[in-house]
């Protein structure tokens, strides 16, 4: 099948893009460059051993849109084109709320025109704000999300369930993302934040490299094991194979259908920092600082309903995840500009 696959030169959609090749798909790219590098495209193009279409398009244009939709056969759409980082979103909420909500209702529109009736939402544990419990199925309440990306997830989430209610012969997959690290196992292809990481593993890996001097670990006071703050990461490859379950089993079945894609398994920081320090044979530079505004102690998922209902499940170890993450740093010390 064909599948249009949005921000598909990101770090989770060009991981997407080698997995539904390899699962028989034929992934159609529409991205706008705003945070990934033209030369991913080569590195895609590379594992799959075949060109690569890719519209540099934005989600907000409506005749871009428009235009793919008619040059393609499109079957379904991976919808990952958005922006994440959840700092910059304080700073600028029209941006995310136009970028992810506006975004997201101009795809849908434009899908509808087109008769094109499967999307599969990158959503986020973010929409379950402070869990009152863990680990967090998918009856666990959404909302109270503490800054405009998580906002504008949950709103998306929103807009989409209603849609589904609409429209009962769509199918509208929502897969909530846990701590997506990782990379593939080739060192071709990973992740390439810009400017200062927000996130804990892209900045390990630049300590690591040499690029930043020290890790700052972000509050050791939380009621967790050690003190520092519990997370669900999940191997990138594991992640992508989830959405390729998902199309295949549920794509085919109309409703709403809602899905996180985790390991179950939580993990501080401190415990990651150690899993890096095995991996790398030293430890790293850390100093312990405040918590950091807006984090919560600890989130990890009940993943058993994607198992269940999609026949998926987590493989990669930590040391896995550590390791390939590893290896692409090393590999592409300064990311795609390497
Ligand atoms: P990313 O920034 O690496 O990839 C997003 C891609 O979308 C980029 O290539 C960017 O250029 C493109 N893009 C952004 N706005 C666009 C627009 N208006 N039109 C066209 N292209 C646009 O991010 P990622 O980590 O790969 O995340 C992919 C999706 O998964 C996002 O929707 C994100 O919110 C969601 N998500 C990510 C995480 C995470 O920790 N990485 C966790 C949960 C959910
Ligand atoms: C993980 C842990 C930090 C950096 C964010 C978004 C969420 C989702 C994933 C998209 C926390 C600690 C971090 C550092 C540290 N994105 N940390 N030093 O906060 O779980 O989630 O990314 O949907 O919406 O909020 O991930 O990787 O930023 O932090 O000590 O330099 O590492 O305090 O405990 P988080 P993270």
């Amino acid at each position: 099948m064909n599948v249009l696959v949005t921000g598909g030169c990101g770090y989770i959609g060009s991981h997407a893009c080698v997995a539904l090749h390899h699962a028989g798909h034929t992934p159609i790219v529409l991205d706008n460059y705003s945070n990934s590098h033209p030369s991913v495209v080569g590195r895609i193009e590379e594992l799959n051993g075949t060109p690569l279409t890719v519209y540099q398009s934005d989600i907000r244009d409506s005749k871009a849109l428009a235009r793919v939709f008619a040059e393609q056969d499109i079957g379904a759409v991976m919808h990952f084109a958005g922006l994440k980082a959840v700092g910059e979103s304080v700073a600028k909420p029209l941006e995310y709320y136009d970028n992810n909500v506006t975004g997201t209702l101009n795809l849908l529109a434009a899908m509808r025109e087109a008769q094109v009736s499967k999307l599969i939402f990158s959503s986020s544990a973010t929409v379950y704000g402070d869990p009152a419990v863990v680990p967090i199925d998918e009856h666990s309440q959404t909302g109270g999300t503490t800054n405009p990306y998580g906002t504008s997830k949950y709103m998306v989430e929103r807009c989409l369930a209603d849609f589904a209610n609409a429209n009962s012969d769509w199918s509208i997959t929502l897969l909530r993302y846990f701590n997506p690290i990782g990379a593939h196992p080739s060192g071709r292809i990973g992740e390439d934040p810009s400017g200062i990481p927000n996130n804990l593993m892209p900045f390990i890996t630049q300590v690591a490299i040499g690029r930043r001097e020290a890790l700052s670990i972000f509050g050791n006071d939380y009621p967790t094991e050690d003190g520092t703050g519990v997370r669900d990461y999940i191997h990138v490859e594991d992640l992508v194979d989830g959405h390729v379950a998902a199309l295949e089993k549920r794509g085919d079945v109309a409703g709403l259908h809602v899905y996180n894609l985790g390991t179950g398994n939580g993990v501080s920081v401190l415990q990651m920092v150690n899993a890096m320090n095995g991996v790398l044979g030293r430890d790293l530079p850390v100093r312990m600082e405040a918590r950091r505004a807006g984090d919560i102690a600890e989130c990890f998922a009940n993943p058993a309903k994607a198992e269940q209902e999609l026949g998926w499940k987590a493989k990669y170890s930590l040391t896995d995840m550590v390791e390939h993450s590893w290896n692409w740093q090393q590999s592409n010390p300064n990311g795609y500009q390497s």
